[in-house]
C-alpha cells in the first residue's frame, strides 16, 4: 500500500507544532500501525532526518503507552483495541492518515506524538491503593468472601490501562472514566471499602487540580476506550463522591 501521512511534529512543549506530510510506500496490510511508524522512522533516519517520537512499550494492548490520535479518534478507527493492536488492513491503498498526539491541557506534549500523562500517576497516588497492615497479622485475602457480581465488576474496572483515550476523546478533556474505573476497582471489594470515602474525595480533587474537565455525558470515552470501561463506573463514582461529601 502507498499512503500519505500527515503527522504532528513539535520539537518540545515550548515550541509551536505543525502538521508535516510524509509519503510511505510498500506498507503491508499485515503490519501493525506501530510497525508502519517504525518503517517511516527508518526511512527518515536513512535520509538523515529526525524520526517521529511516539510512545510505546508492550505492543500488545497492556501498558497503555501508545497514545496516538488517528484520523480523529484515539487509537484509530477500530474498536476495543489500542494503537499497537491496530493493523494496516484497516486502511486502503492511497489513503491519507492524520496522526496527532492525545490533546488535553493536562497532557502537555513532550515531543511530536509523546505527551506527559504523569497527571494520571498523581491521581493514582492520591488514593488509588489500599493500606494493609503487614505486621504479620494480615488476613489472607482469599478468606474474605466477595460476591461474584461485585468481583466481576471490580475486575472489569481494573482492566483500565490508563492510556488516556477517554480524555482525548472528550470535548471537555474529562478524566472521569479513568478515575471512576480506578475508584470502582477498589470500592466494589471489601478490602477497598475501608478507605473508600477518602479515596473518592482525594482522587476527584486531584483530578480537578490537574485541570481535567467535567464529564459531558456524551459517552465518547466509553466508545473509544480500548478496554470497554463502562460509563456505569462514572455513575458509581458520582454517587460515592456525593455520599462522601455529605458524610464528611
Ligand atoms: S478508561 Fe479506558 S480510555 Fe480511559 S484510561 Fe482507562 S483504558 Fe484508557
Ligand atoms: S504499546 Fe502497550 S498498549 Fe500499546
Amino acid at each position: 500500500m502507498k499512503l500519505k501521512l500527515k503527522i504532528w511534529r513539535q520539537p518540545n512543549n515550548e515550541s509551536k507544532g505543525k502538521m508535516i506530510n510524509y509519503d510511505i510506500d510498500n506498507v503491508s496490510p499485515d503490519m501493525s500501525f506501530l510497525e508502519m511508524m517504525d518503517m517511516l522512522n527508518e526511512n527518515l533516519i536513512n535520509k538523515g532526518e529526525d524520526p517521529v517520537a511516539f510512545d510505546h512499550d508492550c505492543r500488545e494492548g497492556i501498558c497503555g503507552m501508545c497514545s496516538m490520535f488517528i484520523n480523529g479518534e484515539p487509537h484509530g478507527p477500530d474498536r476495543l483495541i489500542t494503537t499497537c493492536q491496530l493493523h494496516m488492513r484497516k486502511f486502503k491503498d492511497g489513503d491519507t492518515i492524520i496522526i496527532e498526539p492525545f490533546r488535553a491541557n493536562a497532557f502537555p506534549v513532550i515531543k511530536d506524538l509523546v505527551v506527559d500523562r504523569s497527571s494520571f500517576d498523581r491521581i493514582q497516588q492520591a488514593g488509588g491503593f489500599i493500606s494493609i497492615n503487614t505486621s504479620g497479622n494480615t488476613q489472607d485475602a482469599n478468606t474474605i468472601p466477595v460476591d461474584k457480581y461485585d468481583a466481576d465488576k471490580a475486575f472489569d474496572a481494573a482492566t483500565c490501562i490508563g492510556c488516556g483515550a477517554c480524555v482525548a476523546s472528550c470535548k471537555n478533556a474529562s478524566a472521569m472514566l479513568f478515575v471512576s474505573a480506578k475508584v470502582s476497582q477498589f470500592s466494589l471489594l471489601p478490602q477497598g471499602k475501608v478507605e473508600a470515602r477518602d479515596r473518592v474525595l482525594n482522587m476527584v480533587n486531584q483530578m480537578d487540580e490537574e485541570g481535567f474537565g467535567n464529564c459531558t455525558n456524551t459517552g465518547a470515552c466509553e466508545v473509544e476506550c480500548p478496554k470497554g470501561i463502562s460509563l456505569e463506573n462514572i455513575a458509581r463514582m458520582n454517587r460515592e463522591y456525593l455520599w462522601s461529601s455529605i458524610k464528611g
